[in-house]
């Protein structure tokens, strides 16, 4: 059922954040923490914890803290990590196989079911228990499995179509590599774009401001 309450992108956005630190925290025996405390580790100022956490209705105590267990099975629930999702990735290549070979976001209830690529000299491999089956059986396989998730490692060329069929196919989650921004205006369809360079750009940036280098006039 789809939550009433607006929650603004910038909160969801850090949700996986508290969702880890409370990870750790639970890894280290640490059963209770103050907002304070929490805040420190994390670099977030303490209001903007508990306004954070007000989203969802606040889950502390005055003068207690936080219980880490509980506020990290809620944000799991929160973040929908109460059930497991199953995946399959488009383009078994260097970024795709990499994936696949993660075993964490197993861990985290993603199984990744199959790969799939248009390259005859993958198809077949297998890649840590999941086959690499031919783009051609794509429509087929999608009526025959219930796959929550598409992951897109392909080139951005193909991306766009690709990603059409998926949909038409029935998926509603991808999670895309390819460098163009999917958007499915009138479908519902949620995407997550996701460019590693764009993280490597703010490196650069805040290294250039590290170093208080100016740019070289041309
Ligand atoms: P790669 O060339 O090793 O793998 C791409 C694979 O996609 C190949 O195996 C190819 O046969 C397959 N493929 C091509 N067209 C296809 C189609 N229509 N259907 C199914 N499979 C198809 O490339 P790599 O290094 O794995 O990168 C994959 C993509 O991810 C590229 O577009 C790259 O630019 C992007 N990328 C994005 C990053 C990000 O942060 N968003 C980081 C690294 C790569």
């Amino acid at each position: 059922m789809k939550s009433e309450k607006y929650i603004s992108p910038a909160v969801i956005r850090r949700l996986p954040r508290y969702y880890r630190y409370l990870g750790d925290l639970l890894a280290k025996d640490i059963t209770r923490i103050s907002s304070g405390e929490l805040s420190k580790r994390m670099g977030i100022t303490a209001s903007q914890i508990r306004q954070d956490l007000n989203n969802f209705g606040g889950f502390g105590q005055q003068g207690y803290g936080y219980n880490v267990e509980y506020l990290y099975k809620e944000m799991g629930k929160i973040l929908g990590l109460y059930k497991s999702y199953s995946v399959i990735i488009i383009g078994a290549g260097n970024l795709g196989q990499a994936l696949a070979n993660y075993t964490n976001f197993e861990k985290r209830g993603f199984r990744i079911e199959a790969l799939f690529d248009v390259n005859p000299q993958l198809i077949g491999l297998n890649i840590r228990g999941s086959e690499v089956l031919d783009m051609a059986i794509l429509e087929g396989y999608l009526r025959d499995h219930a796959i929550d998730i598409a992951v897109l490692t392909i080139p951005k060329t193909s991306a766009v179509e690709v990603a059409n069929l998926l949909v038409d196919n029935g998926i509603s989650a991808i999670w895309n590599f390819a460098s163009v921004d999917l958007k499915f205006p009138g479908h519902s369809v949620v995407v997550e774009n996701v460019h590693l360079s764009d993280s490597l750009m703010t490196l650069s940036y805040q290294l250039k401001e590290l170093r208080s280098e100016t740019p070289l006039e041309e």
